[in-house]
C-alpha cells in the first residue's frame, strides 16, 4: 500500500480463489496505475482499494481478461468485482473517471441538511391541493387518437385519470401545419396553450407528470420554455427538473452573427430545446415493480439530464413539419411511468408519443386538430405495436 488515502471494498471468498483467477487479478493489477486501484488478495477475502477509476475501461478490462483466462460466461469473481465497485453510490467525476476519494473537500456548505429542511423544498407548489383520488381513464378514450382541439376534447375526461403527459405544443414559429395557425400574436398564443394545460393539470393523476418539450423563439427574445415553467408553477405543479435535449443541429436556421465580432449585440447560437418536468402534488408517483421496464444502463446513462438526440429525419415521409424523434418519447415514457401507465399527447401530430407508448405497453391518448396527422398517428400506432420492443 502508499500513504494515499483508498475507499476499501471487501469481497468475501468463501472458496479461496483458482489459479486462472489470480492471474486475473495480478493482470488487472498490471492495467491499472497503482494510484488508481490496487488489488490485495487475502486468504478468505479480496480487498479493493479505490482512488479514481474509469469504470466503463475497468469492466472492458475484466472482460477481455475473463476471456483470455477461461473466465467467461459470467463467472463469479470477474462479475462480482465489477458490480461491487458499480455500487458504490457516492463518488464526483473527472473527466471519464470516477474519484472514490475526497471528491467533496471543495464543499463549502456545512450542516447541508439541517439548512435544506429550513428553506424547505418547492415553496412555490406547497398550497397545491389536489384531490388524491385517482380514476380509470373511461374505455372510450383508451388507446385513442382523437381529432379535435384539445381544448374541447379533454374536457370530456374525468379529473385525475392520466399517469403522464408528454408533449411539443406548436412552437408559434410560423410553421405549416395542416389545420392550425401557427404564428399568431403571443399572448393569443399562450392564452390558446394554458387553456389546454389547465385541463392537462385537471386530467393528471395525483403523482402524475407533465413534460413539455419546447423551444423559445431565440429570435425573437421568447423564452417559451419560462413562460411556460412559470405557469405549471402558478398552478403548484412542482418542477421535477428540466432535460436539455441536445439535437446537434449546427444548420440552425439563424445563421445571421449579430454584431459580427463586436460585443454591441452578438447573436446566440442554440443547438437543443429543452424538456420542462412537473409533477402535480408529489415528486413520488406510485406504481409495482413488476411494471418496471427501465433497464440499469438506461437509466444510469438517462438520468443525466442531457440527452443527446438526433433530430427526427423521418419528417418528410410523414409529413409533418416538427416531429421529435421515437428515441426521445421512448426515453421519457421508461424513465417517468410505469408499464400499463395512461399516456396523454394532447399535440399528437402524427402519433410519436401514442405509438411509442403503445409499443412500450401503455396505454395511450393522442389528440391532434389535424385529421390528416390523426389519421397518420392511427396507421403509425398499429405497424410500431406489430413491432417487438
Ligand atoms: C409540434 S407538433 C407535435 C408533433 C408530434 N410531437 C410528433 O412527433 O408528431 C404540434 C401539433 O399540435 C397540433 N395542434 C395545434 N393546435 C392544436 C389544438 N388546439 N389541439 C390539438 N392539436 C393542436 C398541430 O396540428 C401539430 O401537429
Amino acid at each position: 500500500m502508499t500513504d494515499k488515502a483508498y475507499r476499501t471494498l471487501e469481497i468475501a471468498l468463501e472458496t479461496g480463489l483458482t489459479r486462472a483467477e489470480r492471474e486475473l487479478l495480478r493482470d488487472l493489477s498490471r492495467a491499472f496505475s497503482r494510484d488508481d486501484i490496487i488489488l490485495e488478495c487475502e486468504e478468505d477475502r479480496l480487498l479493493v482499494h479505490l482512488r479514481a477509476l474509469d469504470l466503463e475501461l475497468f469492466a472492458d478490462t475484466v472482460e477481455e481478461l475473463a476471456r483470455k483466462h477461461g473466465l467467461e460466461g459470467g463467472a463469479p469473481l470477474p462479475c462480482r468485482l465489477t458490480e461491487s465497485i458499480e455500487r458504490v453510490g457516492s463518488y464526483g467525476i473527472q473527466g471519464r473517471k470516477r474519484d472514490f476519494v475526497d471528491y467533496n473537500k471543495e464543499r463549502k456548505v456545512k450542516q447541508r441538511r439541517k439548512k435544506e429542511q429550513a428553506r424547505g423544498p418547492y415553496y412555490y407548489a406547497r398550497e397545491g391541493s389536489f384531490s388524491r383520488e385517482n380514476n380509470p381513464l373511461p374505455l372510450e378514450f383508451t388507446d385513442r387518437i382523437i381529432c379535435g382541439d384539445s381544448a374541447k376534447a379533454l374536457r370530456e375526461l374525468p379529473d385525475n385519470c392520466i399517469d403522464l403527459v408528454f408533449t411539443s405544443p406548436p412552437y408559434n414559429f410560423g410553421l405549416d401545419y395542416r389545420s392550425s395557425p401557427d404564428g399568431v400574436d403571443w399572448p393569443s398564443y399562450f392564452d390558446m396553450l394554458f387553456e389546454i394545460f389547465d385541463e392537462c393539470i385537471r386530467v393528471l393523476k395525483f403523482g402524475g407528470r407533465i413534460i413539455v418539450d419546447i423551444q423559445p423563439l431565440y429570435s425573437d427574445y421568447i423564452p417559451s420554455h419560462h413562460i411556460i415553467s412559470d405557469f405549471f408553477m402558478r398552478r403548484k405543479l412542482i418542477w421535477k427538473g428540466e432535460i436539455c435535449w441536445e439535437k446537434n443541429n449546427y444548420n440552425c436556421k439563424y445563421t445571421a452573427w449579430g454584431s459580427w465580432k463586436s460585443p454591441s449585440s452578438p447573436y446566440l447560437k442554440y443547438t437543443w430545446e429543452f424538456l420542462e418536468i412537473f409533477c402535480k402534488g408529489s415528486l413520488k408517483k406510485e406504481g409495482s415493480a413488476e411494471n418496471i421496464d427501465i433497464s440499469a444502463e438506461e437509466f444510469k446513462k438517462w438520468v443525466v439530464a442531457k440527452w443527446s438526440i438526433a433530430p427526427e429525419r423521418k419528417m418528410e415521409q410523414y409529413g409533418h413539419p416538427a416531429m421529435f424523434p421515437e428515441e426521445l418519447a421512448e426515453r421519457v415514457i421508461k424513465l417517468f411511468s410505469f408499464q400499463d401507465d395512461v399516456i396523454l399527447d394532447p399535440f399528437c401530430g402524427v402519433g410519436t408519443t401514442p405509438a411509442v407508448a403503445g409499443r412500450l405497453h401503455r396505454r395511450y391518448l393522442g389528440i391532434d386538430i389535424s385529421r390528416e396527422y390523426c389519421e397518420k398517428a392511427r396507421q403509425r400506432v398499429e405497424s410500431l405495436a406489430a413491432r417487438e420492443p
